[in-house]
């Protein structure tokens, strides 16, 4: 498979979308791998710092699935990243609706999933995915700093950061090819097992507004189901928090 490093790069999700759409040819499975971004870019159009030490990766798919299967790869990925990470945390790690991998109340990383290419051309999906790894707490951003965790500061030691991009890569792989095999269903479980909300009070910010309720389920369509106490709400986007 191709991996292709970049000491840095403004974003590797830009850097894998110039690829395609410049109509190389570019390998589903390759893999684009940044030392640092200077315009690292998270989800809701937020930026996303990503400073030297980091992993930040974008995998390059091209996916023959529906639109609403294509939902589904976000939890997906989110569930294989948690597990692979779980492996070198003492107390494993959970995972925020839809994509986020949390340890203990912070944020370790995140997940942007895009859609590239023309309608008449093939469609590729980049799944970038950014981990917080050898960065210590004053090298995090201050605007981050109590929100954001790492490896280094949870496992209390420095992680060879090419063990977890293999590590990353390989469950990515396997859930990937479950999904395509088995759907949702077993991964749905797992999922819910890790996910930190289940059964909470939670805020979901929606536009303008905002609900309040129980999360009582993640659906099979990988919704987020809330109950307001008058209604049951299912949600295919948003941002959490648990109050
Ligand atoms: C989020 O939690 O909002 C998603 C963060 C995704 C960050 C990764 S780092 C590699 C790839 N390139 C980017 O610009 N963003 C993703």
């Amino acid at each position: 498979r191709d991996i292709i490093y970049y000491s840095q790069l403004d974003s590797t999700n830009e850097e894998a979308k110039r690829r395609i759409n410049a109509g190389c040819k570019v390998e589903e499975g390759t893999v684009i791998v940044a030392g640092r971004q200077t315009a690292g870019r998270g989800r809701m159009g937020r930026k996303w710092e990503s400073p030297a030490g980091g992993l930040w990766f974008s995998v390059v798919l091209s996916p023959e699935l529906a639109v609403s299967e294509l939902a589904l790869l976000s939890l997906v990925f989110a569930r294989a990243v948690a597990k692979s990470l779980d492996t070198f945390l003492p107390g494993g790690c959970q995972i925020k609706w839809p994509n986020d991998v949390y340890v203990k109340g912070r944020k370790l990383a995140g997940i942007l999933l895009e859609l590239s290419g023309e309608m008449d051309r093939a469609h590729y999906l980049v799944a970038g995915v950014g981990i917080n790894v050898n960065v210590a707490r004053e090298d995090l951003a201050g605007e981050i700093r109590d929100a954001a965790t790492s490896l280094y500061i949870e496992a209390g030691r420095k992680v060879d950061i090419n063990k977890v991009l293999t590590g990353v890569l390989k469950s990515m792989d396997d859930y990937y090819n479950l999904f395509r095999e088995r759907g949702f269903s077993p991964i749905r479980e797992e999922f819910k097992a890790c996910c930190m909300h289940l059964g909470r009070k939670v805020r979901v910010k929606r536009g303008e507004g905002y609900i309040e309720g129980i999360n009582e389920d993640i659906d099979f369509m990988g919704n987020m189901v809330i109950n307001t106490g008058k209604e049951i709400i299912r949600i295919s986007t948003g941002d959490v928090s648990i109050i």
